[in-house]
Formats: C-alpha cells, structure tokens, sequence
C-alpha cells in the first residue's frame, strides 16, 4: 500500500441510518481457506471471499509458494494446491502487507515444508511480535536463518522436513499462534496438540475437519480447549463458503445503535459463539439486536441482525470474554462513549500488539473527542455520556480498525470527527465508505 499519501476522511451528524446491507467475508476464515487450500491437491473453491488487500496478500504468498489461486468472473476463487509439505521454495520475499493473519499463518505452514522462505510486511507489521509462533515452530524443527530484533519481520524461515509432533501450549490466547502450530503439524508425522488455557476462535480446526483432516477438541479446564491433529493426512479438496464478518459487521452495527432513529439489518453474519463476545456485551448495555433468521452457511452458523438505535447503559467486560471480540474493542469503545456511565473493559493486553498499541489509540480517540478514559493496568474504564463533543482529527497508525471506529464515533458526535488516514480501511472492510453512505451515513 502507498503510505505516501495520506487520504483523510471526515464523519458527521447526519439523518438515521437504515437499510439492509451484507458485510464483506469474514477475514479469518479467508485467509484460512486459502492457505488449506494451496496444501490440497486437487480443485479447492471458495465463494464469498474477503478480496481486502490482508487476504489478496496470502493469496499471492500461496502463488509464490507453488499454488494456482484464480478468481473467476463469477467471483469463485479457484485453488489448485500442492499437497501437505509441498510447497516450493519461493524466488521472492513473502510480503504479507499489515496482515498478521497472514503472516503468521503462512509461517507456521511453510514451517512444514523444506523450503527456505522470507517473510516480510509494511511498517505496522514489522512491528509486532512474531517470536511466539517461531517459539514452537523451532521445537517443531524449522530454522530461523535471519529475523529482526526480537524475532520482527523480516524474518527467513527454513522448514523442517517431517516437522516433530509437539504438545504446545501457547502462552497468550492466540488463534494465530494456534493456527501455525496446527497448520505445521499437518506435516508432522504423528498427533500435535494445542492446549488452549482460553478458546479462541476455532476456525482453523473447523477447516481442517472440512477438509477431512482428523481434529478432536475437547473441553480443557474452565474456558479452554485441547485440540489434537493427526499429522500427514490427505487433505481432500473442499469447497469453502466464507461467511460475513461479524467483525466487520460490528461498525455498521454500532452505528446504528448510536445514531438516533436509526433501523438497519445486517445479513448473515456469522455467530460462531467464539466470535460474538461484542455482541453478547452490547445485548447486556441495552442494545436492541434482533435475530430475524439463522441458517448454516457452510458449516458455520449465520443470523440476519435488525438492529435499532437504543440508549445504552456502561457495564463490566470481564477478561475471559476478551478472546471471543478481541477485534472489536475499538468500537466497543465508541458505544460505551454514548452510554449512561462507566463501561469497565478487563484483561486487554493483547490489544498493546495489534496493528497499532490499539489500548493507546483507542484510548487517544476518545480523548481527543472529549470522552473520559483512563487505562489501569490491562483495563479501559470509558465514562459514557449521551452527548460525545467530537471535532477532533484521530491519528489512524495504519490500523483499520481505529479508522472504522473514529468514523461511526463521528456520525453521532455533535461535531464531526475527522480521521487523517482512511486507507487502511481496505485491508480488511473494501467497500466500508460505500455501504455505510449506502445506509445515509454522512462521510466526505
Ligand atoms: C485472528 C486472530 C486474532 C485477531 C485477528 C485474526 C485469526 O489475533 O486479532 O484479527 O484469524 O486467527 P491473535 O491470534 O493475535 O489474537
């Protein structure tokens, strides 16, 4: 992406927000479907793909490494893989763009290859923590050759040939760090087990069992998992449905909740329960979220959501929740700004490490707008009010994410909320500015 120039955005009051719009296809299980399928023989296709630049990223890292990806006319992406610890070393470095997803998922798959890869991403991206996926890719026998202080990008990985079994257990909730563990083990010859103190969103085992990999995950301990995966299967070609993002679907969402009069239907989104700690937190601030219709939509359950605008009340977040809307603390954020009283959000360190410190930038969002915040120790305590002043310019730090959530947080402030860098919105939302000026809202 250019980050020469910077595109700024503005978001203002304008009338209610209604209409029925579909959120673009979840990012997880995008970049998922992608990476299983370039290890399938065979013809793998997936509908509903997320076409942000985080996932065109993984897709042109799985061409790189030997796999025929197209996207047909009729928006069916086709994929013709290598097989389990097949893949071919790659002419380039691997540029994974803002995407830890991508990045950290793609090295714990070529750490079960033996080709030797390079890893690399934009300014955002070499910022965060890659040790801990390369922690137990080294117990597994892959090889870091070079990396950047403390284990950044760029980092070139050698692959083990028959990766060793391992029993991991990973020492933050992570469902990357889960993943690169799992997605080396298919390569393993034997079971690799992950031990999970807290679950975190299931994707990974849910795709590999599509693809007729053996998974079993059994309850472990009071919110955990224990997930086992019998190494070297024959991974059968599948055809993946990519359900919309309830991460995405949080901004639209949460404005309509804010925007006074406000009526709006989002369609399936995906309800995967490890995803919708926001929801379930909004429900309890007063929120009216009604569910018009749930379905199966390629082995994960989807609801169309009519959401109203409806007064909220501040409330308790407790940490064990964290894993399940890790993503969407942000705009959770925005909605405790606009709700009667204190909103206490516990156990958010691992927001210090995502495309931005986000405990910081979301923090420094409410601020500048004129919302009370205070940071103690891992929590965010936001004091709400009705009424959020507004009219400041929010600095973005390349993360979508904060960019989305400053601008929801703008058409509802009594004065307009500008942030000074929209761009990154493609990473994972193409089409946000569109679809929400679908709904009325003001963005210029
Ligand atoms: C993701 C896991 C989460 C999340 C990210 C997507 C995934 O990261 O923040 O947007 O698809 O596995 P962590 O694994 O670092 O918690």
């Amino acid at each position: 992406m250019d980050t020469a120039v910077l595109t700024p955005l503005t978001a203002g009051q304008g009338g209610p927000l209604q209409g029925c719009v579909r959120v673009p296809g979840d990012k997880s299980i995008s970049h998922r479907a992608l990476i299983l399928g370039a290890l399938t023989v065979g013809e793998t296709t997936v509908a509903g793909l997320l076409e942000g630049e985080d996932v065109l990223h993984t897709a042109a890292a799985m061409r790189a490494l030997g796999a025929h990806l197209e996207r047909g006319g009729d928006g069916l992406w086709r994929i013709h893989g290598v097989g389990v610890a097949g893949f071919a070393q790659p002419s380039v470095p691997l540029d994974f763009g803002n995407s830890g997803t991508g990045v950290r998922l793609a090295i714990g798959a070529v750490a079960g290859s033996p080709v030797t890869a390079t890893f690399d991403g934009d300014a955002s991206l070499r910022k965060r923590p890659m040790r801990r996926v390369l922690d137990p890719l080294e117990r597994m026998g892959a090889r870091v050759l070079d990396c950047a202080e403390g284990g950044r990008l760029p980092l070139t990985l050698h692959g083990a040939r028959d990766p060793i079994p391992i029993v991991y257990e990973p020492p933050v909730a992570s469902a990357q760090l889960k993943s690169a563990v799992l997605l080396a083990g298919l390569a393993a010859p034997g079971e690799t087990t992950v031990i999970e103190a807290e679950a975190t969103r299931d994707h990974t085992e849910r795709l590999l069992k599509h693809f007729g990999a053996k998974v079993v995950s059994r309850p472990y301990g009071e919110h955990g998992r224990r997930i086992t995966l019998q190494g070297q299967p024959e991974l059968e070609p599948a055809n993946v449905v990519v359900p919309a993002d309830p991460s995405s679907a949080a901004f639209p969402l949460v404005a309509a909740l804010i925007v006074p009069g406000s009526d709006v239907t989002l369609e399936a989104v995906m309800t995967n329960p490890l995803r919708t700690g926001l929801y379930t937190t909004l429900r309890e601030m007063g929120a009216k979220i009604e569910t018009l219709a749930t379905r199966d939509d390629g082995g994960e359950e989807v609801a169309d959501l009519r959401v109203t605008a409806s007064p909220l009340k501040g409330v308790e977040v407790p940490a064990a929740r964290a894993p399940s809307m890790i993503d969407e603390y942000p705009i959770l954020a925005v909605a405790a700004a606009f709700a009667e009283g204190t909103t206490r959000m516990r156990g958010l360190q691992e927001l210090r490490v995502k495309e931005s410190d986000r405990l910081a930038a979301t923090a420094d969002m409410l601020r500048a707008n004129g919302v009370e915040v205070a940071i103690e120790g891992d929590d965010m305590i936001v004091q709400g009010k009705p009424s959020v002043a507004g009219g400041a310019e929010v600095t973005t730090h390349m993360d979508h994410r904060i960019a989305m959530a400053a601008l929801v947080m703008g058409l509802a402030s009594e004065q307009p909320v500008r942030v000074d860098d929209s761009a990154f919105i493609a990473t994972s939302f193409p089409g946000f500015v569109e679809l929400m000026r679908s709904l009325g809202a003001d963005l210029a």
